[in-house]
């Protein structure tokens, strides 16, 4: 199910402000798609704070836009431990920078901000999530990479062939905060092995 951009207008400005960021490491693809796992995962966890959540997923990743494509991918993917590398950290602490820079640009809240980044500051590098809001986050953000378009892209990051990466996704379910989003992710993923015809490619 894709969520209709019509019932998103509301966040129109911000995704204006911020499309400058969106156009480095494929940005452009995956924030739009995690976008739409966040919606789809804030109708069934309705505790969550949908402001929040949709904010936070819409920006956690423009902090890439500062940061070099090559240092990106041989640091930040296809290094020996890519989730603690210098490269990750300064994208979240230049998500904070930016997104702040466009939520105030935008009129939100400080209260809103501020929750807002604390999701952003640590989303690939903290061991744990702080909250509920942080959970849908995190597993809207894992979820795209289990679709078609998922796969194109990021296994093109870590420099692995579509069935090798389907692998590594395979023994990633348990990564996912939430019964839905691991319900999802492999129903995806069952999906997408047979689309790509990955049983013999
Ligand atoms: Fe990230
Ligand atoms: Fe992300």
């Amino acid at each position: 199910m894709i969520p209709d951009p019509a019932e998103f207008t509301r966040y129109d400005s911000v995704w204006r402000r911020a499309e400058p960021f969106m156009r480095a490491r494929k940005n452009d693809i995956h924030i739009p798609l995690s976008f739409g796992w966040a919606a789809r995962l804030l109708d069934v966890y309705p505790d969550a704070d949908r402001d929040i959540c949709l904010l936070a997923i819409l920006l956690h990743d423009i902090g890439w836009y500062s940061i070099d494509l090559e240092r990106i991918v041989n640091e930040g993917f296809r290094s020996d431990n890519p989730l603690q590398s210098d490269v990750r950290f300064l994208h979240e602490l230049e998500g904070v920078r930016l997104g702040t820079d466009v939520l105030c640009d935008t009129g939100w809240s400080d209260d809103v901000i501020s929750s807002v980044c604390e999701i952003i500051d640590g989303h690939d590098t903290r061991p744990h999530p702080k909250s509920l809001n942080d959970r849908i986050v995190r597993d809207a953000d894992k979820l795209w990479r289990f679709d078609v378009t998922g796969i194109t892209v990021a296994s093109d990051w870590f420099g692995m062939t579509p069935h090798a990466y389907a692998d590594k996704l395979a023994g990633e379910f348990d990564k996912l905060e939430t019964d839905y989003g691991r319900a999802w992710a492999r129903d995806a993923l069952e999906k997408s092995i047979k689309s790509l015809f990955l049983h013999v490619l």
